[in-house]
């Protein structure tokens, strides 16, 4: 295990290190042929580029706002429901669940062009349902390709997979035919369509066999949902904790954003040149969610690391390393631990990412893959939030009892959220009643509610 900031810093950038093989052993069975499932070389790096278009400012503007109509559906929920409350105790409100469905929606529209639409229908969808099937038969530790064999032996996971992959070839077809038919290469709608304009452009047959395109695009949806609502819970959080950042924040953005009831920001009006400020809190919130708390690394050759007091270590080839990420960020210097968004800017209030070191989405050429969309995701979220809503702390009477919720709701198996992440017990939002006096500011329509900190001590 890694966990010294420095060691961590020299392995994501020494060429002595690649992915490791646990976490291609984890994903070979399912995924084969995915970057999570590949060491470093010819299918990560044609892959990797292959979707590249996906983290253009083109895309990014059209994912932007398939994020935002998302995040609207969602805020005129929690409205609603926190509205139907209890007029004296207010309402309990599983967050996580409307978290869940939001992600696998926006991911299933920016991948394929169609949302699940399970945030409007209240229903999970068939596909969401089957993927859950197909990760459970995910294992780790000693024997888990043989133990992931024999899951998925399993007729569900059988029935499921076929499903999995007669959807993906249909929606493949159809951009194929799109594309054809219509003439319409530069219409790109989708992730499958950025394949689909490749094709049509060079005209030399498939740039990605079918098998590689389904499988990407699962990691695509198992890497960017959970990771994404997960975070954004880990969001409610310290919002909830820090009232004064809610309330520069907010100021900020009134300032420079439309009104909630006019329109949705665009990508372009919160960049962090534009809001600093609102940069600061994504960040800071990222920097310190621990969403994936390790990396894993392995030594492509005979090598040595440095300790802490500066001793050297030899490291022989093969060698598989836990990096500690998570730990890593909260032992930097005294106040790493705290929620500072300042510390993201210099002294004239600009943003500087220079300032902190922060290793969310993990770091060298393995670095996370969506961090840039993952990034427009949290920016828009925690902008729509903040421009509308004010999220208040759970009480410390409600916070035991949510507890106690939480952990039988997940005794019974009713949570399937990113499990390898702390921040799987922070799930409730805390709608008071509306007839409850309204929170420090008098143009927050409404408050909002949050939530139990139970994080597992690394
Ligand atoms: C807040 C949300 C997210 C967080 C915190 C996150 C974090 C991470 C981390 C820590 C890694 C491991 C990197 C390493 O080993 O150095 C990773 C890998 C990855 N992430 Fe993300 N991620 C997020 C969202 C997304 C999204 C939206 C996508 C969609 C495309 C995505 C796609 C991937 C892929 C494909 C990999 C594997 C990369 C490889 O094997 O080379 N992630 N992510």
């Amino acid at each position: 295990m890694s966990r010294y900031p420095e060691q961590i810093k020299f392995i994501y950038g020494s060429k002595d290190w690649d992915f490791a093989q646990m976490v291609v052993d984890i994903f070979k069975g399912v995924i084969p042929k995915s970057m999570l499932a590949n060491k470093s070389g010819a299918l990560v790096s044609y892959h990797r580029k292959a979707f590249a278009y996906a983290f253009s400012h083109a895309f990014l503007t059209l994912s932007a706002s398939v994020f935002n109509s998302h995040f609207r559906i969602l805020l005129q929920q929690w409205d609603a429901r926190s509205r139907a409350g209890n007029e004296k105790e207010g309402a309990f409100i599983p967050a996580l669940e409307g978290l869940e469905l939001l992600g696998t929606d926006v991911m299933s529209q920016v991948m394929y062009g169609d949302s699940y639409n399970q945030l409007s229908s209240g229903k999970r969808h068939t596909m969401t349902k089957d993927f859950a099937t197909i990760l459970s038969t995910l294992t780790d530790g000693p024997f888990n390709v043989f133990i992931s064999w024999v899951k998925r032996l399993n007729p569900a996971y059988r029935a499921a997979n076929r499903r999995g992959i007669a959807y993906v070839v249909e929606r493949v077809e159809k951009a194929r035919q799109k594309i054809r038919g219509g003439g319409e290469i530069e219409r790109v709608e989708s992730m499958i369509d950025i394949i689909m304009r490749k094709e049509a452009r060079d005209g030399e047959g498939r740039v990605m066999a079918e098998d590689e395109l389904r499988d990407e695009l699962s990691t695509f949806m198992f890497a960017g949902s959970d990771t994404s609502s997960s975070t954004q819970l880990w969001v409610l959080k310290f919002l909830s904790e820090n009232p004064s950042v809610q309330e520069r924040l907010h100021d900020d953005l009134i300032r420079a954003l439309p009104l909630p009831d006019e329109r949705a920001p665009t990508l372009d009006e919160i960049t962090p040149e534009i809001l600093p400020y609102l940069e600061a809190v994504v960040q800071e919130c990222s920097r310190l969610a621990q969403t994936i708390p390790f990396t894993e690394r392995q030594a492509t050759c005979d090598t040595t690391l440095f300790g802490s007091n500066g001793e050297t270590y030899f490291i022989p080839a093969g060698t598989q390393v836990f990096l500690l990420n998570g730990w890593a960020t909260r032992h930097q210097g005294p106040d790493s631990e705290s929620f500072r968004p300042e510390r993201w800017l210099d002294e004239k209030g600009a943003y500087d990412g220079n300032r902190v070191w922060s290793i969310s989405f993990g770091g060298g050429n393995r670095k996370c893959y969506g961090h840039k969309l993952a990034l427009v995701f949290l920016r828009l979220f925690i902008a729509q939030l903040s421009l509308s809503h004010f999220v208040l702390p759970l009480p410390s009477h409600l916070k035991i009892l949510l507890l106690a919720l939480s952990a039988s709701s997940r005794s019974k198996g009713l949570s399937h959220s990113a499990s390898y992440s702390p921040s799987i017990s922070i799930k409730w939002l805390f709608l008071p009643a509306p007839s409850l006096p309204p929170p420090s500011k008098n143009d927050i329509q409404l408050q909002l509610l949050s939530l139990v900190d139970c994080r597992l001590p690394l």
